[in-house]
C-alpha cells in the first residue's frame, strides 16, 4: 500500500498557479526526499496534504483512503515552518499545549517520550523564546511526532542543525521509520538526505519531473575518474582526444565520465605521452551533482 498518491494536483493562487497537475507516489515506510528549486511548489504540495490549503483540482489519497478522512488525518504529524509556541511559556507547557489540542490522553508521558526522542528532555523548562534555531527545529520534530503519527510531513526540518543536530535527525528519521512511520522531508540540503532518503520526488514548475528509489538514483549516477596531473592544461587536450566526456571539475580534477579503468588513462598518459598523473580516484556522482544535471537539461 501507498502511504500518499497524488494524481494530476492542481493548486492556483489568484493567478499564480502553483501546481500544475502533480502526480506523487510515496510508498509505505518510505523516507521521501522532496526536491526542487525554491517555488517549485513543495510546501504547497504538503500544505495540501496535511489539510492546511485546499486544492484547485486533482486527488490526494493518504492510505487508500481520502485525506479528507478523519480517522486518517489523525494520524499525520506535521511540521511545516515554525510550530506555533507561546514564545514565554517553556518548552514543556507548549508540548502539553499541543497534546491537549490533539486530544492526547496520556499527555505527561506522551510529551516526555517525543522530547526525549529529539534529545531536548533536559532543555524542557526553558522558555520557547530563548531556544536556539537548532532547538527550535527539534521541538518542530517534537510537536510533529505527538500522538503516534504514520506519516510525518517535515518541511524544511533540517535547516540551522549542527553536525549533532543532523545527526540525531538522522537517528530520529531513521528510528521511527523501523516501527513503520512513512516520512515525506523536504529539504534543499541534499547531502544530508542523501544520507537517510530512501525515495527522491523531484518538482520542477508546480510537476513531478522525476521519482526514483535511492537505488535507482545510484544506478542513474555515473561513474567517473578524476585525475590531477603536472600539467594539467595539456593533460586535458591529449585526455580529449581520445575520450568522449572530459570535464574540470570545482575542485581542479579533469573528470572522464567514459566507461574506463584509472589504470588504463594513467597508462595513457604516461607510456605513450611521459604525463605523470600526480592523484588519481574513482568517483561517482552524488544527489546534488545529478539534481543539477537534470534541471541543466530542462532548460
Ligand atoms: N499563499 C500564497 N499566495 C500566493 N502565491 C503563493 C502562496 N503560497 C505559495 N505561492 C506561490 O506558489 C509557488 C510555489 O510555492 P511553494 O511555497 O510551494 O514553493 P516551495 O517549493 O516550497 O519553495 P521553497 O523551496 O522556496 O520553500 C510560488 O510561486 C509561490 O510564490
Ligand atoms: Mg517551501
Amino acid at each position: 500500500m501507498n502511504a500518499i498518491e497524488i494524481r494530476n494536483l492542481t493548486k492556483n493562487f489568484g493567478q499564480k498557479q502553483a501546481l500544475q497537475g502533480l502526480n506523487m507516489t510515496v510508498p509505505q515506510g518510505a523516507i521521501y526526499g522532496f526536491i526542487g528549486e525554491n517555488g517549485s511548489g513543495k510546501s504547497t504540495t504538503e500544505k495540501i496534504i496535511c489539510g492546511l490549503i485546499l486544492p484547485s483540482g486533482g486527488s490526494v489519497k493518504l492510505f487508500d483512503r481520502d485525506y479528507k478522512d478523519a480517522d486518517v488525518r489523525a494520524k499525520v504529524g506535521v511540521l511545516i515552518e515554525q510550530p506555533g509556541c507561546f514564545p514565554n511559556y517553556s518548552v514543556w507547557n507548549n508540548m502539553m499545549l499541543q497534546a491537549a489540542n490533539l486530544g492526547i490522553k496520556n499527555a505527561e508521558e506522551e510529551v516526555r517520550k517525543v522530547l526525549r526522542i529529539v534529545h531536548m528532555e533536559g532543555s524542557a523548562s526553558n522558555k520557547y523564546k530563548n531556544c536556539s534555531l537548532g532547538m527550535k527545529q527539534r521541538i518542530g520534530i517534537a510537536f510533529a511526532l505527538l500522538g503516534n503519527p504514520t506519516l510525518l510531513i517535515l518541511d524544511e526540518p533540517i535547516n540551522g542543525l549542527d553536525a549533532d543536530g543532523m545527526r540525531i535527525m538522522r537517528e530520529v528519521l531513521t528510528d521511527v521509520t523501523k516501527n513503520g512511520c512513512t516520512v515525506v522531508i523536504s529539504s534543499h540540503i541534499l547531502g544530508e538526505l542523501e544520507k537517510i532518503a530512501t525515495h527522491y520526488g523531484i518538482v520542477r514548475g508546480g510537476k513531478m519531473i522525476a521519482e526514483m528509489t535511492a537505488e535507482e538514483l545510484n544506478a542513474n549516477c555515473r561513474t567517473y575518474v578524476a585525475l590531477k596531473a603536472k600539467d594539467m592544461e595539456e593533460a586535458k587536450v591529449i585526455l580529449e582526444r581520445k575520450y568522449v566526456r572530459v570535464e574540470k571539475d570545482e575542485e581542479g580534477y579533469i573528470r572522464i565520465y567514459d566507461a574506463v579503468k584509472a589504470e588504463e588513462v594513467v597508462d595513457y598518459l604516461f607510456n605513450e605521452l611521459h604525463i605523470a598523473v600526480t592523484e588519481i580516484k574513482t568517483s561517482k556522482i552524488g544527489l546534488e551533482e545529478y539534481y543539477i544535471d537534470l534541471m541543466k537539461e530542462g532548460r
